[in-house]
């Protein structure tokens, strides 16, 4: 099986990129580690902080930030970078080659059942330009040089797109390494599983609602066949099995944060996974535009997602098209 290191070597990807995808797998091997050492190491629960977003930040959220922001900085290849888990940008080395985002562990809820949990990575190339502030980072998802994930299961994986697909990397922890699994992720147009948290149906727009209640309707609906639901609670691990055996994923705008789009963050959640769906062949949006085209306002900004089967993703568009 492939390395990781030369898998990208033979896709032309640039040597500085292949050290910082190096460096975002290091860390990630560390943050693996700690989670699997869990009670033991005395990371579980809670800090008695509050991140930007207003949420209760979990010991293992600081800890994984900590270790990819030092990580990262210490590599001298990241001239900034912008976490979930910082208010502000943090700057580095003002030659470095890149711009990354990330959310350290994507469904941190997760940690203290022992179900599935992950980091999201987005990596922009930096300009030449000699102020760094916030504005920097607003730029459309569509000019990400690379995105992806790591997912800490059974299995731990490094899913990553630099532009030509998306490849799969399982870490041997015998030998520390990232060894290519699957060479060409695909999600199929059609699907008859979708993830949703259905217990905020009343809150959602009608689009939504009437969509949803549709799948429900089942064979005997105006859909013509039997929908499945799964829902795992955390992006990462229902966007990832949507790369694994298809399906659509969602998380809508909903009322009771009316001033919010949506719930998930658009720099280091939506714009990451939006790629990464998309070279796979699928499609991602709102359910009015498409995510990869946003033009971003502010770092921490929320977005409403629609993401995974192309077909699916169309006809949740078109609810929303008939409706306005
Ligand atoms: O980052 C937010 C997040 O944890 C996502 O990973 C996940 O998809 C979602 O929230 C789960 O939301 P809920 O708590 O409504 O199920």
């Amino acid at each position: 099986m492939q390395r990781l290191v030369s898998v990208l070597r033979q896709d032309g990807v640039d040597k500085e990129l292949i050290h910082l995808v190096n460096v975002l797998g290091t860390a990630c091997k560390e943050i693996n580690f700690r989670l699997h050492q869990g009670a033991l190491a005395g990371v579980l629960g809670s800090t008695q902080d509050e991140n930007v977003q207003g949420e209760v930040q979990k010991k293992l959220d600081v800890i994984a930030n900590t270790l990819l922001k030092d990580l990262l900085l210490q590599s001298g290849l990241v001239k900034a970078l912008a976490s979930e888990e910082e208010d502000d940008i943090v700057i580095g080395n003002k030659d470095g080659d890149f711009l990354v985002s990330f959310d350290p562990l994507d469904g941190s809820s997760n940690i203290d059942i022992n179900a599935m949990v992950g980091t999201i990575f987005s990596v922009y190339r930096a300009d030449d330009s000699l102020v760094i502030d916030e504005s920097s980072f607003l730029r459309p998802g569509r000019e990400q040089v690379a995105a992806g994930y790591v997912i800490y299961g059974p299995a731990t994986l490094m899913v990553l797109t630099t532009g030509q697909g998306v490849r799969m990397y399982t870490l041997d922890q015998t030998i520390g390494e990232y060894l290519m699994t699957e060479p060409q992720v695909q999600v199929p147009a059609d699907t008859q599983e979708f993830a949703i948290n259905m217990s905020n149906q009343r809150h959602w727009a009608k689009p939504m609602q009437d969509y949803i209640d549709d799948l429900l309707k089942g064979a005997e609906g105006p859909r013509g066949k039997n929908f499945n639901m799964r829902w795992v609670a955390a992006m990462v691990a229902d966007v990832h099995r949507i790369l694994c055996r298809g399906g659509l994923f969602t998380y809508p705008w909903d009322r009771r944060a009316p001033e919010k789009a949506g719930k998930l963050r658009l720099m280091y959640e939506a714009n990451p996974m939006a790629l990464l769906i998309e070279q796979a062949g699928g499609a991602a949006s709102t359910g009015t535009e498409r995510i990869l085209d946003i033009q971003p306002e502010q770092i921490h900004q929320r977005v409403a997602v629609v993401l995974g089967a192309a077909n699916e993703v169309d006809m949740v568009e078109q609810y929303y098209r008939h409706q306005r």
